[in-house]
């Protein structure tokens, strides 16, 4: 079954046996950048005709503050994105209140998952619905209630619940205390990632701890372009990390200890990050800088949970001489694991999540006493013009990097702890207006990505069990509010219903999944997923996405 086509690719990049003998002098970044730096342009970019394995996880997913609305109702205590939008600070002053009103439309948003046949939905709870001030003793009556009815709706449908325990909307009330800049939150986290797997995990067998912590710490805590705000790239953006992971190695704990043996489930963390490809390929300082690039965007957080328990040398060893060399102005202040909190993070990951939209060009520079990553990381980040470019300013469409990224992640993070990798994110936006039912800018970056997913499968033989689509449909972007559109459907704002309509790409996600990746052969479609159509508890049918499927 393996067709000329593919031994041509395999030899073209390097089998997985070479891979091991070049790992004992290389790095993992140079061990993956050597691997495909030959690559011609037309090599990289060939379309593989090849189907996933039968077990493959077709997913899609929403966030909690994006989609749900309904931001005071039952109870649900007031987040910092709630917040956000009330300051004025969202595109032209829209606010998350109703969103896309799913608070209400779990059977709506059911049916549409049905009409695209996924197995599986990732979906963010919002920590302010089951405990409205962030602690155990405000828990709420109502707001599980809204969870427990959209689990079981997916359950009858077939469809597994993938569920984020944090997707960046904190209780105000725990913000108020400092958010996570203080050490407490820890403890008020593992509480209520204990009641959620108490209350959900007999249903729920996926969890991620957290989703793309790192924006987290980097614009809400670092920047400052996200609530709640702070511009401290020196003390609390490092901290917030260092909390995060405190905070995510106790849940994974309370997993481990109380769960796991009755329930059965996995707990990881969906990690984001970009793929960095040296600027200058021909300087060796270039090289080093891309590698930098990912220390300190996705090794930050992986190094700690999949290596040792510790931040990577390469950030510690920056830091360090950033302090020596900048005795007037501290450029940045890395918090310092003891030997026990080392252990108890070290190893936390049943898999590792990962949300990936784009990749940079990366050089090296002098930071000088700059705080942030650039600056203490001593490199400048690029994009290279040719690269399509997005409706928002950060994703420009480099699918080939995915691959890369996949590989390097295999190599670096996955080489002792033998978890699977579950893409957790990966999508892109468009205009308010412009490509709004016909987006073929969105297939083509689909189309590009997830075959790029494919060839890390199939030809370079990396563990990626499944693949989630940003998102099942539009919803509240943060700053950008309701102006960036993620969504395979659209969504009327406009219309107090909040009516929703399935994009090109919706049926083209439907057909990809519905064969089981690109493979030509009838034979091996689908198999080890079958949808079971179950009737839900109400009038709707499935979505009509599959059966009025337009694309070829
Ligand atoms: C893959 O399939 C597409 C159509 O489905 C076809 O145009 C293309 O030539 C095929 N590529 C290879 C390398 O077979
Ligand atoms: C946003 O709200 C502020 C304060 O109420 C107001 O001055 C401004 O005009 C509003 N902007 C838009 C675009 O509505
Ligand atoms: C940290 O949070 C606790 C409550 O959990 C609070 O008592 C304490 O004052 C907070 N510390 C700071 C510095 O805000
Ligand atoms: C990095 O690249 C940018 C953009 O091409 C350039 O302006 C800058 O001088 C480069 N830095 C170094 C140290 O070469
Ligand atoms: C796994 O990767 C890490 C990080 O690059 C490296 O230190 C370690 O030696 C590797 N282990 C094996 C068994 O290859």
């Amino acid at each position: 079954m393996f067709t000329l086509f593919y031994v041509l690719l395999v030899s073209s990049s390097l089998g997985i046996s070479d891979y091991n003998i070049i790992k004992t002098f290389q790095n993992s970044y140079q061990n993956v950048w050597k691997t495909f730096e030959a690559q011609t342009k037309a090599e990289r970019d060939l379309f593989l005709n090849e189907s996933f394995p039968p077990s493959f996880q077709w997913a899609t997913s929403s966030e909690s503050f994006k989609v749900e609305g309904g931001w005071l109702e039952g109870g649900k205590g007031e987040t910092i994105w709630d917040r956000f939008g009330h300051d004025g600070l969202a595109f032209v002053n829209q606010t998350a209140d109703r969103a896309c009103d799913s608070y209400h439309k779990v059977d709506y948003d059911v049916y549409l998952l049905r009409g695209l046949h996924v197995n599986t939905y990732q979906f963010s709870i919002s920590w302010a619905r089951i405990f409205p001030s962030g602690h155990r003793g405000s828990q709420s009556e109502n707001g599980p209630l809204y969870y427990d009815k959209l689990i079981n709706a997916l359950i009858e449908s077939g469809v597994q619940p993938v569920v984020t325990l944090y997707h960046w909307d904190l209780p105000q009330t725990l913000q108020d205390y400092g958010g996570w800049t203080n050490a407490s939150i820890a403890e008020a986290f593992k509480d209520y990632a204990d009641f959620c797997f108490s209350r959900f995990g007999d249903r729920v067998k996926a969890w991620n701890t957290f989703s793309s912590p790192w924006v987290v710490s980097h614009a809400g805590y670092g920047t400052g372009e996200h609530p709640p705000g702070v511009k401290d790239y020196v003390v609390a953006s490092y901290q917030a990390t260092h909390n995060m992971l405190k905070s995510h190695a106790e849940a994974w704990h309370v997993y481990n200890d109380k769960y796991r043996k009755v329930q059965g489930g996995k707990v990881g963390i969906a990690l984001n990050s970009d793929w960095a490809e040296p600027k200058d390929p021909s300087r060796p300082e270039d090289i080093e800088a891309a590698d930098r690039y990912l220390q300190f965007m996705l090794g930050w957080f992986a190094h700690p949970i999949f290596v040792n328990g510790d931040y990577p040398p390469t950030l510690k060893t920056q830091i360090e001489n950033k302090i020596k060399d900048c005795p007037l102005s501290e450029p940045a202040r890395l918090p310092v694991f003891t030997a026990e909190e080392s252990q108890r993070i070290s190893g936390t990951a049943d898999f590792l999540g990962l949300n990936h939209y784009t990749s940079r060009l990366i050089n090296n520079s002098v930071g000088a006493c700059t705080p942030g990553p650039q600056g203490v990381g001593d490199f400048q980040a690029h994009v290279d013009p040719s690269w399509s470019s997005t409706a928002s300013d950060w994703i420009y469409s480099t699918p080939w990097g995915l691959r890369r990224l996949l590989n390097y992640i295999s190599t670096e993070y996955l080489n002792v702890t033998k978890v699977p990798i579950y893409i957790t994110g990966n999508g892109m936006p468009t205009e308010q207006s412009g490509e709004t039912l016909n987006d073929i800018g969105r297939i083509e970056y689909m189309k590009s990505y997830i075959n790029e997913a494919l060839k890390a499968i199939f030809i370079d033989g990396v563990n990626v069990q499944r693949f989630t689509v940003q998102s099942l449909m539009d919803g509240f972007e943060g700053k950008q509010a309701y102006s960036q559109r993620f969504g395979l459907h659209h969504v009327n704002f406009e219309d107090a219903d909040r009516p929703r309509s399935p994009k090109q790409s919706a049926y083209f996600y439907s057909q990809l999944i519905k064969r089981n990746g690109f493979g030509s052969h009838e034979e091996h479609t689908f198999k080890g997923s079958v949808m079971q159509h179950i009737r839900l508890p109400t009038a709707l049918t499935p979505s009509e996405v599959p059966t009025s499927m337009r694309l070829g």
